[in-house]
């Protein structure tokens, strides 16, 4: 400006050029140094990104499942246990994980995830050579399953000379279908959903089934939600597009034993809130009475043991279902044993079936029920329910060795008490869970 020297020639095209290079350069206030402390920094990271992607891509995939499955070389899975000679061994392609191969015959191991290493429940036992577990099986499965040889099928390759024990197959083939007969919204976002099997099923108290959940497209307004509980589904912030793009099955606990409810499925279902709703949870709280639906099962090892054991069953959430229904199993067969029921909710308005469980405490001496409210004041416990189940019950009985366990609720829940139990010296085989991982 004081000297009227040209320093640079400069145009438009230049401007946007500039534009861009102190985006590429990251150097946002003088545009000319591209060894800033932040290019250098986000340089290290994206090379930590491309190295660890292309050691998962070697860890992950395997070369065969880059080449379509028909050209692939053949080879069986050969099933042990199976009553039905027809289904002893199933054909398979080389690269495909035990599930995949199973699921193209027919066979539908349960999940939650389909395939993807996360759900825990497409467990099976491979007989023979058994391979070295992976990650995925030992962080979901327990280290005595591990040793007799239990797998996550989606993660087990095929073609290792190894036979699988699926258990009875004509029970993977089944698909089972059902009319919706009643659906009562007992909390905000807790919903006993009941069905009517076209055929009857037996259930043991515990178990689960997987519902088949279709594709689906609706606006939410689609769920009935009664008036008192339209705020907490406003606050919940659960409007717009319900949509499941792909079919998919989810797991829900029989809420009471099946006999009891004179042959229908009964289910409690938590709705998963969020920007994008839980596809499974929409799905069944679209469903009105008169609706048909698919299933298959039922599954599952959460059960009542044998014996007159003292028992203590601990929940929260949806996981009142499978408890509920061992409670009025052991009633319905004159348990004389002290069963103990410490629920935990938010609020009383939080908890389903609590006059049910006052009435079965007042029925029956021997059940102590206690509804503890971790947000709100009562007459009961009020906090975290293991610690209150621990400062209330466990802490002053005189023999815990003689206790056993029945625990389901939300994970963070289940963690924590499973955590208390073990703290309190209560052995692991006392304890009996079930995790919906949600
Ligand atoms: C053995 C077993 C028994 C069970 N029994 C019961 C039962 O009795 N009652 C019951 O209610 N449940 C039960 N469950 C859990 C149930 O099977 C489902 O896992 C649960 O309903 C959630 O499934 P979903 O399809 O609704 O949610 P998903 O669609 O799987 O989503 C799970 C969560 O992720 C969130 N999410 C999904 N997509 C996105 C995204 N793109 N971005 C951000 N967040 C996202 C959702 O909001 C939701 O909170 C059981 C599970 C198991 C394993
Ligand atoms: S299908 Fe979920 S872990 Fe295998």
């Amino acid at each position: 400006a004081r000297s009227g020297k040209v320093l640079e020639h400069r145009n438009s095209t230049w401007r946007l050029f500039d534009f861009f290079w102190m985006l590429h350069i990251m150097d946002y206030s003088e545009r000319t140094n591209f060894n800033n402390p932040l290019l250098v920094s986000s340089a290290i990271g994206g090379l930590w990104m491309a190295l660890s992607g292309v050691w998962l891509l070697f860890a992950s995939v395997r070369l065969a499942e880059f080449v379509p499955a028909r050209l692939r070389r053949r080879s069986r899975i050969h099933l042990v246990g199976s009553a039905d000679a027809e289904s002893r061994s199933v054909d398979a392609a080389a690269g495909d994980t035990v599930f995949q191969a199973l699921a193209r015959s027919g066979l539908q191991l349960p999940s939650n995830c389909g395939g993807g290493q996360s759900c825990g429940l497409c467990e099976v036992r491979c007989v023979g050579k058994v391979p070295a577990p992976t990650a995925a099986d030992r962080a979901l499965l327990p280290p005595h399953k591990l040793d007799a040889g239990y797998r996550l099928a989606c993660g087990l390759p095929v073609g290792h000379g190894v036979d699988i024990d699926v258990g009875d197959p004509a029970l993977l083939a089944r698909e089972h279908t059902a009319v919706v007969s009643s659906v009562k919204a007992l909390t905000p976002f807790l919903r006993e959903i009941s069905l009517r099997p076209a055929r009857p099923l037996a259930c043991r108290p515990g178990a689960y089934v997987q519902m088949h959940v279709p594709p689906y497209a609706r606006d939410a307004s689609h769920i009935d939600v009664p008036d008192d509980h339209r705020d907490d589904w406003h606050k919940a912030g659960t409007g717009g597009q319900l949509v499941n793009d792909a079919p998919l099955r989810r797991s829900y606990s029989v809420a009471v034993p099946v006999e009891r409810a004179d042959g229908h499925l009964v289910f409690l279902v938590r709705f998963m809130p969020g920007e994008r709703p839980g596809r499974g949870s929409s799905y069944m709280y679209t469903l009105k009475p008169g609706d048909a639906v698919s299933f298959s099962g039922p599954y599952g090892e959460f059960a009542l043991k044998p014996g007159a054991r003292e028992k203590v069953f601990i929940g929260g959430g949806a996981g009142m279902a499978p408890l509920r229904a061992m409670i009025h199993a052991l009633f319905a067969q004159g348990a004389s044993e002290p069963v103990h029921f410490w629920y935990g909710a938010r609020s009383r308005r939080d908890a389903p079936y609590v006059e049910e469980m006052a009435a079965f405490a007042a029925r029956y001496p021997n059940f102590d029920w206690r509804l503890v409210l971790s947000e709100e004041g009562g007459a009961g416990p009020t906090g975290f329910v293991h610690e209150a189940v621990r400062d209330g019950l466990l802490r002053d009985h005189p023999n815990l060795a003689l206790l056993e366990f029945y625990v389901c609720g939300p994970p963070a829940m289940l963690a924590a008490t499973r955590r208390m139990l073990q703290e309190l010296g209560v052995e692991d085989g006392m304890v009996a869970f079930d995790d919906f991982k949600v």
